[in-house]
């Protein structure tokens, strides 16, 4: 292994300073048009997921509720905006932690309640354990709230109990919430465009999570524990500004890489065989989600690059699609097709193609979807499909994966023996352009003679 960083480490170090909290523009600009989407009469609430146990009496580090960090910046637990379109005096109330000089030399700083308006922008500073007394109060002469039920069952029963207090107190008097609305119309659809920062913020997820496949490569030997693999990858997405990953990496070597979300990662690499490495970083919040496949002893056989040809092939022509008005779901049926040809083709599924896409035979070795939207999470909100259509179709500053793969589990019946345990996935974050598209990740390498060329390069 080379003692020397690789030179995309070389960079200026960039720290994760992107639209972190603060009163800035942008988060006040996406409050301002979230009001308006929800209306004047409207209310939505956007709360901070707890924090969680990891083991005894620590936690996991806290990562912030995407859809909060985006309308605020604020990284802190125990929160909570209401946004109240129109109130005279606070539109934006903030529900926080107060100041607790014992606690913050224990876990750093807080905001508190006195620097809310200055740091965060917002118009009245709560305290987050007055969030139950507060809310009903709050909600008086709202329609409707915009909330997101199921994701914290303490909170829901929180805010319906505020809600119906809500409903309560208001008889006759004032008029009150007769539903709660999920996120998905008003605040999600936001968040699936992405705005010019936001693409700026991705474009850096995509190149950090390049380099670390790109070092992931050079460092690949027989021999190599696949968690030393995962270190070294991760090793970079931190030297380039990632906090953390945006996801669980998955690096499976053989037929690990047939277990879709293979997170063990605790086996040996063997020579001959192939490592599928599924990781992405996440920069300020934004991740890349990028998968290569890759042989381990630096050279595929016939058969692994047969499948891996195949894989590619369906990749790059779905990406070739790519273009606004394009309807989301022809993403998956190019890949499908392309895939149900090549295995047909090979004496791997039962022909014609039509009958093994109609009978979805191709499930077999095919059994997850195209893709999916990337943002601040790694599965990112947005609806495929409204109502009457198929799916939706493309629309500028859209941001998913394309990553078709084939796997043939050790497990599947009637595998010939030479393609058991080969599992290939080819993955590349796509930003929809004006005329086409953009492949953040394409600072690593998918063409075979490319990888092959840096296989080992530093092991
Ligand atoms: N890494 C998660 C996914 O590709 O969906
Ligand atoms: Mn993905
Ligand atoms: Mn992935």
């Amino acid at each position: 292994m080379s003692a020397t960083p690789p030179e995309s480490a070389m960079e200026a170090r960039p720290t994760e300073t992107f639209l972190r909290e603060g009163t800035g523009d942008v988060h006040a600009a996406r409050r301002a048009r979230l009001m308006d989407r929800i209306g004047p009469t409207s209310a939505a609430l956007i709360v901070a997921y707890p924090e969680r146990n990891r083991s005894n009496d620590t936690n996991y580090t806290y990562r912030p509720s995407s859809d909060l960090w985006y309308l605020t910046g604020f990284e802190e637990p125990e929160a909570a905006m209401l946004l109240l379109p129109g109130h005279d005096e606070h539109p934006f109330v903030l529900f926080l932690r107060p100041r607790d000089h014992k606690l913050e030399i224990w876990d750093g700083p807080r905001v508190g309640l006195d620097r809310a308006r200055e740091r965060l922008g917002a118009d009245c500073a709560l305290a987050f354990e007055d969030l139950a007394k507060e809310l009903p109060r709050l909600l008086a002469g709202r329609t409707s709230l915009h909330y997101a039920l199921g994701l914290d069952g303490a909170m829901d029963t929180l805010v319906v109990g505020a809600y119906r207090k809500a409903i309560r107190t208001a008889r006759g008097r004032a008029r009150a919430p007769t539903a709660i609305l999920d996120p998905v119309d008003a605040l999600h659809e936001m968040r699936l465009i992405k705005s010019p920062e936001e693409i700026e913020a991705m474009r850096r997820a995509g190149s950090v999570s390049a380099a670390g496949h790109v070092r992931g490569m050079r460092v690949t030997r027989p021999g190599l524990m696949e968690f030393e693999l995962q270190a070294e990858i991760e090793h970079v997405f931190k030297q380039q500004g990632a906090r953390a990953p945006g996801y669980s990496s998955i690096v499976g070597g053989g037929s690990n890489a047939c277990v879709l979300h293979y997170i063990d990662n605790r086996a040996a690499l063997a020579a001959g065989d192939l490592v599928l490495v599924d990781a992405g970083a996440e920069v300020g919040y934004y991740t890349g989600d990028i998968t290569r496949t890759w042989p381990v002893s630096g050279e595929f056989n016939g058969f692994q690059r047969t499948i891996y040809d195949l894989v590619l092939r369906a990749q790059m022509e779905a990406i070739s699609l790519v273009r606004p008005g394009l309807p989301w779901h022809e993403l998956h049926e190019c890949t499908v097709q392309v895939i149900t040809q090549g295995l047909v083709d090979l004496g791997l599924l039962d022909g014609p193609v039509e009958k093994a896409i109609e009978e979805a035979a191709f499930k077999k070795y095919f059994m997850h979807g195209t893709g999916h939207w990337l943002g601040i999470d790694v599965h990112d909100v947005g609806i495929y499909a409204r109502d009457g259509e198929k799916s939706r179709p493309l629309e500028e500053g859209m941001c998913f994966t394309i990553e078709p793969g084939i796997y043939f589990h050790p497990e599947e019946e009637g595998v010939p023996k030479d393609f058991v345990g080969i599992g290939v996935r080819i993955e590349d974050d796509i930003l929809v352009t004006a005329d086409g598209c953009e492949v953040l990740t394409r600072g690593v390498p998918k063409e075979p003679e490319e990888i092959m060329e840096l296989i080992g390069k530093d092991a």
